[in-house]
């Protein structure tokens, strides 16, 4: 059976309350927890460091998954890899030697990501896709929660995922931005095996309701070609 992953953003947590929004999280059923980690660079908006992340990684059990959203990720990796995260992604378009700093992610044993924002094809990630346990499709701008997703990214979607099988890749395919319980629908059957969803977990009046209904729907889909490594 096809397994999908649901992965909550703190970014629509109340900021002065995150010890409690990682409680919603976990008692959702969702296993894996969204950090966006914004410099007010590469991204208009500022919001957590490392500090945050070890300090919820101590009261959790859940998978912790970063994203980057920074200028010169290399020079932050280090310090999420000690706070605890499980999976670390940063931008290709912030990084001249990714695959570089994809092999220090996997050496310290944590999973390594790589994302592209809308504007970015595909076809960029095409040297790095053996390197990385996951690709980051983002179906809006990044900076900000509750903007409304770009349907055309879907397409890279479905392009990374045809090109995952032909390659007789592993990585996973996680989509962030604008999704919630209409377009989850439209970015399974794209193929996106990680969902993060920021503002329809934290604006859902039952969290756990949202998380089962997006996991069935993706359940109900055929395996087709699902990774081989989970
Ligand atoms: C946007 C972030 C997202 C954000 C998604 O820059 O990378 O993870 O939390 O929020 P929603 O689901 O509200 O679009
Ligand atoms: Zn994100």
């Amino acid at each position: 059976m096809r397994r999908v992953i649901v992965a909550p953003s703190l970014l629509s947590a109340d900021f002065a309350d995150m010890g409690s929004a990682l409680g919603r999280v976990g008692d959702s059923g969702a296993e894996w927890v969204h950090l966006d980690v914004m410099d007010g660079r590469f991204v208009p908006n500022l919001t957590f460091g490392p500090q945050m992340v070890r300090d919820l990684k101590n009261r959790s059990g859940l998978f912790f998954d970063a994203h980057l959203m920074t200028v010169e990720p290399e020079r932050l990796v280090d310090d999420f890899i000690d706070a605890g995260a499980d999976a670390i992604t940063f931008h290709v378009e912030a990084c001249v030697h990714a695959h570089r700093l994809c092999q220090r992610i996997r050496a310290a044993g944590r999973k390594a990501g790589v994302s592209i924002v809308p504007s970015t094809p595909a076809s960029a990630l095409a040297e790095l896709l053996p390197y990385v346990d996951l690709v980051l499709v983002m179906s809006v701008n990044p900076g900000f929660g509750g903007q409304k997703m770009i349907p055309e990214c879907m397409d890279k979607l479905a392009t990374l995922r045809d090109e995952r099988q032909k390659r007789g890749l592993d990585f996973l395919l996680e989509v962030d931005g604008g999704i919630n319980a209409q377009t989850a629908a439209l970015a399974l059957e794209s193929g996106a095996d990680v969902l993060v969803m920021g503002s329809a977990f934290f604006d859902a009046p039952e969290p756990a309701a949202l998380v089962a209904m997006v996991r069935k729907l993706g359940e109900s889909q055929p395996p087709a070609d699902a990774p081989k490594r989970r």
